[in-house]
């Protein structure tokens, strides 16, 4: 399947999203300060939070809690939510409201053991009438756009990744992400963005196709197999934060995107940021985790991840990261 990137605005209901290259929820790394810096370096159309339980929403600070900590220039954003039962929609649906979400997504595929007891994420897409309750309900709840985020199911049945995709289209969401790897299948394994294709040529909402982009020619091949509506980032995008930019630029054809003039000072505008957004006990464990991605740009960027790893201050950690990029060539400094 061929398709070309179109340059068109993705309007999904109030939100307009210029460039769809979409920025993954990820526990730990889809944070203010990380949103901020992609927003800062360009080329990412929409946001997601990392997730957030729909139970605790209501009782989490606007001010102090980092989940909900954000600045104004990360727009439009989509909060993610993780849920078993409809009971909390409504309330967490009132809270994201407030604090001025532009989108609420489910969780509908993380295979992580904490949503395991808690029969959410990909644990409940199993359960196809929860599913149906809860995507109801939110539905019924907000004006917002709705969205779900899916993994391909549990085995590889076309039919039945169909169904279930068609159930939530029915039920109102407004787009869908869909990362192509089996529930419980590892990072380390290719996506399967031809099966993409199979529930984008279904379905009449946008469809975002997720799962191992790392180079802009990953997701010009992974458009061509999937023929999806935009493309979202994880890992690459926290390895090389200027991919989003290089996407929107080469496969989107955006020329009006200009981010940070060398690899150094993202580095620390990083620091800067995670500084200015969260209280001092949070920013060392988040720098520890975008480190260990961001430090694969460089060829000795082994050696930057370890002493930040073993750091046990930002003090140390900002000491270390000084001396490699002291050390490092300029030529790898350049994006
Ligand atoms: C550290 C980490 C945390 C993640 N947290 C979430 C999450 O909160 N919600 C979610 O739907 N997926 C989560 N994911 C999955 C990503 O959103 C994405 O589907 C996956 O990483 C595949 O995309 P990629 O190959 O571009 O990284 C997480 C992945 C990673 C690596």
């Amino acid at each position: 399947m061929k398709k070309k990137a179109s340059s068109q605005p993705l309007q999904i209901r109030s939100i307009t999203v210029d460039t769809p290259v979409v920025l993954a929820p990820m526990v730990g790394l889809s944070h203010s300060a990380i949103r901020s810096l992609l927003v800062e370096q360009g080329g990412v159309g929409l946001l997601f939070t990392e997730m957030m339980a729909a139970k605790r929403l209501p009782h989490d600070s606007v001010t102090h809690s980092p989940m909900l900590v954000r600045s104004p220039i990360e727009k439009p954003l989509i909060y993610q939510i993780f849920l078993s039962s409809p009971e909390p929609v409504q309330l967490a649906v009132d809270k994201l409201e407030h604090v001025g979400a532009d989108g609420v997504d489910v969780n509908l595929g993380c295979p992580a053991p904490q949503l395991r007891r808690r029969g959410a994420g990909g644990f409940l897409a199993e359960d196809r009438e929860a599913v149906r309750g809860i995507v109801r309900a939110l539905r019924k709840a907000t004006e917002l756009p709705v969205s779900a985020k899916i993994r391909l199911g549990r085995e590889l049945d076309k039919d039945k990744l169909v169904q279930f995709c068609k159930l939530l289209e029915d039920e109102g969401i407004d787009f869908l992400t869909v990362h192509g790897r089996l529930h419980g299948e590892k990072f380390c394994r290719p996506a399967r963005w031809d099966w993409i294709g199979h529930v984008k040529k279904e379905l009449s909402i946008p469809v975002i196709a997720n799962g191992g982009i790392f180079t802009v020619s990953d997701a010009k091949r992974c458009l061509e197999q999937s023929g999806a509506d935009g493309l979202m980032i994880g890992r690459g995008g926290m390895e090389r934060p200027w991919l989003f930019a290089d996407v929107a630029r080469e496969v989107y054809g955006r020329q009006d995107i200009s981010g940070f003039a060398t690899r150094k000072e993202l580095f620390f505008r990083f620091i800067q940021l995670l500084e200015e957004r969260f209280a001092v006990e949070r920013r060392l464990g988040r720098m520890k985790q975008f480190t260990q991605y961001y430090a694969r740009a460089f060829t000795f960027g082994h050696h930057l991840a370890g002493a930040v790893q073993n750091s046990n201050s930002m003090d140390e950690a900002i000491d270390s990261a000084e001396q490699f990029f002291a050390r490092t060539e300029p030529s790898e400094l350049q994006n």
